[in-house]
C-alpha cells in the first residue's frame, strides 16, 4: 500500500516540533532536511513511511498513532484544555503531539490511570457502552457500609430510582465503619456513568474520600509512575488491549 504524504510542517507539528508557523520559519533558515537535502519549503509533501526527516541535524520520527499511560494527580482536569484548571494534556508536556486525548474522564479529584491516544477508534472501544470494559478503582470510604454492600452491587444497583447499573465487584480490603475509620475498598465496574463510583457509594450512605482507578480492561497503572508522570504504552499492552476490545479488526 502506498503511504500517504503529508506536509513537512503538519509531520513536524504533529510531532510536537513547534507550531506551524515556527515550522516555516526554521525551513527558511535552513534547519530542516529531507533525505539529508535542506528543504525550505514547509509544504513539501513527505511520504512518512519512507522519507527521513530531521530537524536540527537530528531525525525526527513519524508515528501516526500515539498511546501513554498516565498517573493522573488530583487537581488536573481530563480534558485537552480549561480555562480554569490544569489539565491532562498540559502534564504531557509541550513536545508531545497536540491531538492527543484522554480517553474518558477521571473526576478532578481522581487519581490513577488515564490512557492519552489520538486513536479515535481504540478510544471509541474502550468506551463503548456495549464492550463493558472492565474498570477497577481504589477507594476509601467513610460511613458505615451496610453488610450486603457487596451483594447490592453485584445485583446492579439503582440509582435515584431510575438508573439501573450493571453488576459490579465489590472487595472489601478493610472494613472501617464507625469503630475503624474508612473503609478501603477496590471495585469493578463494566460501564462509566457520571461520577458512578462516588454515587453508588452515596446511595449506601457512604462517602467517597479518596479515589483512584488502578486499571482499565487488562491495562493497569504502572505502579512506579508518580502522580502525574506517564510513559508510552509497551508493545504488549497495546496489542492486549486492542485484541479484548476488537479495535483495529476492520484494517487492512
Ligand atoms: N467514578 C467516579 O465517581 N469518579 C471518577 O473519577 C471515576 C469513576
Amino acid at each position: 500500500m502506498m503511504a500517504k504524504k503529508i506536509r513537512l510542517d503538519r509531520f513536524l507539528s504533529e510531532m510536537g516540533k513547534g507550531s506551524r508557523t515556527e515550522i516555516r520559519s526554521a525551513a527558511k533558515k535552513g534547519r530542516i532536511q529531507v533525505n539529508g537535502r535542506t528543504e525550505k519549503q514547509a509544504d513539501a509533501k513527505v511520504d512518512p513511511g519512507t522519507d527521513i526527516v530531521a530537524m536540527d541535524g537530528k531525525p525526527v520520527e513519524y508515528r501516526a498513532l500515539e498511546y501513554f499511560m498516565l498517573n493522573k494527580p488530583q487537581g488536573v482536569v481530563s480534558a485537552t484544555e480549561d480555562m480554569r484548571h490544569r489539565t491532562v494534556s498540559d502534564l504531557l508536556g509541550g513536545e508531545k503531539r497536540r491531538d492527543l486525548f484522554p480517553v474518558g474522564r477521571l473526576d478532578i479529584d481522581t487519581e490513577g490511570l488515564l490512557l492519552m491516544t489520538n486513536d479515535g477508534e481504540l478510544a471509541h472501544c474502550l468506551l463503548s457502552p456495549k464492550k463493558h470494559v472492565d474498570k477497577t478503582y481504589f477507594a476509601r470510604v467513610s460511613g458505615r457500609l451496610p453488610e450486603d454492600a457487596a451483594g447490592q452491587m453485584a445485583a446492579g444497583m439503582v440509582l435515584q430510582g431510575q438508573i439501573r447499573l450493571k453488576p459490579a465487584e465489590l472487595k472489601v480490603l478493610k472494613p472501617g465503619g464507625s469503630r475503624g475509620g474508612e473503609a478501603e475498598v477496590l471495585l469493578t465496574i463494566r460501564e462509566g456513568k457520571f461520577h458512578q463510583v462516588k454515587r453508588m457509594f452515596e446511595a449506601l450512605d457512604c462517602q467517597v474520600v479518596y479515589l483512584k482507578r488502578l486499571s482499565m480492561g487488562s491495562l493497569s497503572l504502572d505502579e512506579t509512575l508518580q502522580p502525574g508522570e506517564y510513559r508510552p504504552l509497551t508493545g504488549e499492552e497495546l496489542a492486549r488491549l486492542r485484541a479484548e476490545t476488537g479495535a483495529g479488526d476492520k484494517e487492512g
